[in-house]
């Protein structure tokens, strides 16, 4: 069994989203996948319809210390669709972050409940908080890969270069290696920011980025309400494409994997350096855009107040003018 842990502790870089569309396309080409929710705010068992106050047993059973081990992990999971489990989630979780303070053994609760699930699933998929505690160190410990999501932004580079000091300590003290990818997520190629930066990630990370990009679409936001997965949602969408693309290059496992190591966080902090220098380029850009708008609401503005003199001024910048404009005068 493969465990994927999906982290960030950035919100909304789309942890959920990779989460619950990876395990559904994953569970579509014949794989058998436990989709387990490590995230107190329960995103992934809402985002697959059920409603966490209604269930019965949770993660919440699994990792709390008080259960000391005796709840099984099979327990738990609910039967989803073909081929897909879950492991579900709900606000309770949040407690064991306090419950797990100084308790021996902290980090490994989830690896040892997910043992015996071992042989019975091809891959196990866990959705992370979007925050590094003893819940993230968890899903870490019992991963063997780790799916690092990255908007572009700022703060989510930042949580690259937080996640993999982790990734080095649990190498460091508990001899455990997780191999890290980087995937862009909500990647938006009209803009020259967007590029720049999708450049200098692959530039950064080689061999650690997907190959795949998930580029921003509304109808992967859409999903969120209907409660379903991308490939029951809209199988037209580019959200469906690209998500089922990074389910064949997850299958096929093209690349090596190897981060997890300080070179790698060296890395990451030089390319968020750099990443400062290329938002100054986006705020420029915007800079741009704001001018070149405020010319156009000038030459407008002007034109309804001195239609003639508009005129000929028109004739000297056509390009601040909407198409079709000058026919009125
Ligand atoms: N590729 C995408 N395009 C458009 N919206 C997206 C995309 N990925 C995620 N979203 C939306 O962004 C929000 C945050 O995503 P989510 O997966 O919940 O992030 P996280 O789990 O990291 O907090 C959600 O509303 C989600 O529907
Ligand atoms: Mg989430």
């Amino acid at each position: 069994m493969k465990v994927i842990a999906i982290a960030n502790q950035k919100g909304g870089c789309g942890k959920t989203t990779t989460a619950i569309n990876l395990s559904s396309l994953l569970a579509g080409k014949g794989q058998k996948v436990v989709l387990v929710d490590a995230d107190p705010q329960a995103h992934a068992t809402m985002g697959l319809n059920l409603v966490p106050g209604d269930l019965g047993k949770t993660m919440f059973d699994i990792l709390s210390p008080s259960n000391n081990g005796n709840v099984p992990m099979t327990e738990i999971l609910l039967s989803i669709r073909d081929n897909l489990w879950l492991a579900p989630s709900s606000a309770r979780l949040s407690a064991v972050e306090q419950e797990l303070a100084g308790v021996e053994g902290r980090e490994s609760k989830l690896y040892r409940a997910m043992g015996p699930l071992e042989g019975n699933y091809d891959y196990a998929v866990i959705d992370c908080p979007p925050s590094i505690g003893h819940l993230c160190v968890n899903a870490l410990r019992a991963a063997q890969e780790v799916i690092i999501p990255i908007d572009l932004s700022l703060f989510s580079l930042r949580g690259v270069s937080k996640l993999m000091e982790i990734v080095f300590m649990l190498k460091e003290r508990l001899g455990h290696e997780v191999k890290a990818r980087a995937l862009i997520t909500m990647f938006d190629n009209r803009t020259k920011y967007s590029r720049l930066v999708l450049e200098k990630v692959r530039e950064r990370f080689g061999e650690n980025v997907f190959d795949t990009v998930i580029r921003y679409n509304i109808r992967l936001r859409e999903t969120v309400d209907s409660g379903l997965p991308i490939s029951e949602y809209d199988r037209r969408s580019i959200g469906y494409k690209d998500y089922d693309r990074l389910a064949e290059e997850v299958l096929t496992g093209t690349r090596p994997l190897s981060v997890g190591d300080q070179e790698a966080l060296a890395a990451a902090e030089d390319f968020i350096e750099e990443a400062e220098g290329l938002r100054k380029v986006a705020m420029q850009e915007e800079e741009e855009a704001v001018h070149e708008e405020l010319e156009r609401f000038q030459v407008q503005g002007f034109k309804s107040l001195y239609p003639s003199m508009a005129e000929a001024l028109v004739v000297n910048s056509p390009s601040a003018l909407a198409e079709g404009d000058d026919e009125e005068y």
